[in-house]
């Protein structure tokens, strides 16, 4: 049995550097960095195996030579990818991700098979949910097909982390209810809680918005300020060492990630959320999704 499953998309990462991401009617100069795996699951299962912990991954790729890749990268870390299928007549996903000369990003995501990834597919993946012991997903497959696999999960008593990215409108408050650990970024949290989120106090008010609705935690990533964790008990912030920030793709995930390992090993949530922000750490100080994680080794 695996631990963790991982329920998401799949995209190939098409990462060009700039100086400043273009604004609206702006025509910009970038250099192309290259093709690097990634996708919010992938990424995410891709770093748990990283970190050394069993992983599988439920998802689409098209049936071209880009899924196989992407099938590929995380089968060579150790990821469970008997659960991954192959969409016929797609293509796989795609993510064009602009960096700026701060090592920030944004991103556009061309889903293609991961659009497959539908409620259809999570009912008839039901066996898999049930063996797991915490599901881990996001937010780049359909949305009602999130929202049937956290249902799914929870109804076998799995622990549910949802990682809201990227970030709809709201998300029903039925929905929350079931969410053990929400883990938005400061943009996500913003967009959810409908109130400005511009430090850690803000955040804190925004995550209890989050908690009312029936979230049970909150632990938002805030960028160079580390995280907070948020529950009805009260709110702790888990700062960051500095580093020097070349690219933050994948930050999140890793972040994600490493939380996940570290609730699978029986850490304490403290202690969780420590060890995912030395994992995030690392990661920004490399390029790329899947090419910036770290592995277990390097976290000390
Ligand atoms: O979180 C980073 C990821 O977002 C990238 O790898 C890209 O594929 C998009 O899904």
């Amino acid at each position: 049995m695996q631990n963790i499953l991982v329920i998401g998309s799949l995209n190939m990462d098409m990462v060009i550097h700039l100086k400043e991401i273009p604004r609206v009617g702006e025509t910009v100069m970038g250099k192309l960095h290259g093709y690097v795996p990634g996708g919010k699951g992938a990424n995410q299962a891709y770093a748990a195996a990283k970190l050394g912990h069993g992983v599988s991954m439920l998802g689409k790729v098209g049936n071209d030579d880009l899924g196989k890749q992407l099938i590929d990268n995380l089968s060579n870390v150790g990821v469970d990818v008997s659960n991954i299928s192959c969409q016929q007549d797609e293509t796989s996903g795609i993510a064009i991700i602009y960096i700026n000369e701060e090592g920030d990003n944004s991103i556009v995501v061309l889903p293609a098979a991961n659009s497959a990834c539908d409620t259809d597919f999570i009912a008839n993946n039901e066996e898999v949910i049930s063996k797991s012991k915490i599901i881990l997903i996001q937010l780049e497959i359909p949305l009602e097909a999130a929202y049937l696999a956290i249902r799914l999960a929870h109804k076998h008593g799995c622990t549910v982390m949802l990682n809201p990215a990227p970030a709809p409108d709201s998300i029903p408050d039925e929905i929350l209810k079931l969410v053990d650990y929400l883990t938005p970024n400061e943009s996500e949290l913003e967009k959810l809680s409908g109130t400005p989120v511009k430090d850690v106090d803000t955040a804190k008010k925004a995550s209890d918005i989050l908690l009312q609705k029936g979230a049970k935690n909150v632990i938002a990533t805030l960028g160079r300020e580390g995280a907070i964790w948020v529950n009805k008990d009260g709110s702790k912030v888990f700062k960051v060492e500095d580093i020097e920030v070349v690219d933050t793709t994948a930050a999140g995930d890793t972040f994600n990630a490493a939380f996940a390992v570290g609730l699978s090993e029986n850490m304490s949530i403290d202690e969780a959320i420590a060890f995912a922000n030395k994992a995030a750490r690392i990661c920004v100080s490399r390029n790329g999704a899947q090419s910036s994680i770290p592995s277990r080794s390097e976290i000390c």
